[in-house]
């Protein structure tokens, strides 16, 4: 633990709200305010607290209350009480790691817990026949060879290649390299272009991983909001473009992780330009570009694929979303000096792909739209039992209904999302706060909830989550207490 982390009482008092306008108890306030301070990142883990002696004088309470509060970070696994040397806030392990990592950290699930920390889907029915035949006839074929392809197999190059020329992209097998998942793609660019101290362009809110790369890559983000109507604000990213001139742009311009959107071409176009302007090369990814929740006649005007605007660009997908997180194939797409300079770069980490994994998913990319059919129904009748349960029984909250993906993005009526996420952790429900989406700890305002879950679960947790806020929510809290002790 760092010995230099500390706070003194006058600087936490400028950090943490006015306690008199908060109503419920005092100690509970100010165990709120310390928990969203830590877990937004304004005061690191480790950081020692002010004693609570100092810290009631300060903030002219009781030390009875000061007390409290401690105790209560304590019993929620944040505090840590050192014996003659203070008490320092703790991130517990749950919250310490953003993004996919989060789970990892956790204590398994039990069977009980709901989570809605991941966006994510089981397996398709059609995976098992699929292992079956590649299996076969073709793993036997491949096995007379050494079995390294650092660029993945070419039939599987071949079949990716395809898609992309079937959505208007000119695409040959030389510029796509298959890697293991989206996240190993994302990483390779990162280590093939970028230097510590780089800028990276993100959207704010971003796919938490994503932003964990960046920062495991030593390069500064440059966030950019999106709109007010979750689109592309293309002016402001041309004009921090042309203002910081970034590496690399990481982009989500295809139902967008957490929000859903869909970016229309003029938008595309318009970023597109500002790039070459600035000399910035653009990532695009389209990790849940199948995850088309649109009626058919809305698919037909359908954006263009950033590929078509930015031939200079990088395109990475997935097969996570679409067929299963556990197969762990994804791919590049770019011209075919950087696929090689990319294959370079894989090569020093893992050699190659697993050849059996890359043969089922040539098997499943060949019936993909029959496996997926079933499954995007479903989840278009889940986002929208999520979305009126969540009008039913949280009518101040808002959230847009996402053209596509696997999560609501949902404003809360006050800005609290933090604090909301603990205590459901404590509730068996696991959730992430729209802080994950930020590189700085922001957009606490928000909540992002995934709809991947069958439609009972969904309703169960927003029973708990309207329950939860109700006795979080300053006003409502108030409320509760006095009938409370009226009753
Ligand atoms: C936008 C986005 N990119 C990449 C990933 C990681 O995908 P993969 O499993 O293919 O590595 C995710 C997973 O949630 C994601 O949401």
């Amino acid at each position: 633990m760092n010995a230099s982390n500390r706070v003194g009482p006058r600087a936490l008092a400028a950090l943490l709200p006015d306690l008199d306008r908060q109503s419920g108890p005092r100690y509970r306030a100010l165990s709120s305010a310390l928990t969203a301070l830590l877990l937004d990142g304004r005061l690191a883990g480790g950081t020692r607290l002010p004693s609570e002696r100092d810290l009631a004088a300060q903030l002219r309470v009781s030390r009875a209350t000061a007390t409290a509060a401690y105790d209560d970070l304590a019993s929620n696994g944040m505090l840590l009480r050192r014996r003659g040397s203070g008490s320092y806030l703790i991130l517990p392990a749950a919250a310490r790691v953003a993004g996919p990592g989060a789970r990892m950290a956790r204590n398994p699930l039990t069977q009980d817990t709901i989570d809605l920390s991941i966006a994510s889907l089981p397996a398709v029915p059609g995976l098992l026949q699929a292992a079956t035949l590649a299996a076969l006839e073709p793993l036997g074929r491949l096995a007379a060879a050494d079995g390294y392809h650092p660029y993945g197999l070419d039939e599987l190059r071949d079949a990716v290649a395809a898609r992309y020329r079937m959505r208007g992209v000119e695409t040959s097998r030389e510029q796509i390299l298959i890697t293991n998942g989206a996240q190993h793609a994302f990483d390779l660019i990162l280590r093939a272009l970028v230097s510590p101290g780089d800028r990276v362009l993100t959207e704010l809110p971003s796919y938490p991983g994503a932003l964990e790369a960046i920062k495991a890559h030593s390069a500064r983000t440059v966030a950019v909001p999106l709109s007010a109507a979750h689109g592309w604000d293309s002016g402001a990213i041309a004009n921090a473009l042309l203002q910081t001139a970034p590496r690399l742009a990481y982009l989500i311009p295809d139902f967008h992780n957490p929000t859903g959107s869909l970016i229309p071409t003029a938008q595309r176009r318009q970023t597109a330009a500002a790039a070459r302007r600035s000399g910035t090369r653009i990532v695009v990814d389209e990790s849940f570009i199948d995850i088309d929740l649109r009626a058919d006649a809305e698919r037909i005007e359908s954006p263009l694929p950033m590929a078509a605007l930015d031939p200079s660009g990088f395109s990475i997908g997935s097969l996570s979303k679409p067929i299963w997180g556990g197969l762990r194939i994804g791919w590049i797409r770019a011209d075919v000096a950087d696929i090689q300079r990319l294959a370079v770069a894989r090569a020093r980490g893992d050699m190659s792909g697993a050849v059996l994994e890359q043969l089922v998913a040539l098997e499943l990319l060949r019936d993909l739209d029959a496996n997926l059919g079933p499954r995007l129904a479903q989840l278009g009748e889940q986002r929208d039992a999520l979305l009126a349960e969540l009008t039913r029984r949280l009518p101040g909250w808002r959230a847009a209904r996402p053209a596509g993906g696997l999560s609501a993005w949902v404003e809360l009526d006050a800005p609290a999302a933090t604090p909301l996420t603990h205590l459901l952790e404590h509730r068996g429900i696991l959730i992430s706060p729209g802080s994950r989406f930020a590189p700085d700890g922001a957009l606490e305002r928000f909540l992002r909830i995934p709809f991947a879950l069958p439609t009972p679960r969904l309703v169960e947790a927003v029973a708990v989550l309207a329950q939860t806020w109700t006795e979080l929510d300053p006003k409502r809290h108030a409320r509760t207490e006095t009938s409370l002790v009226t009753a």
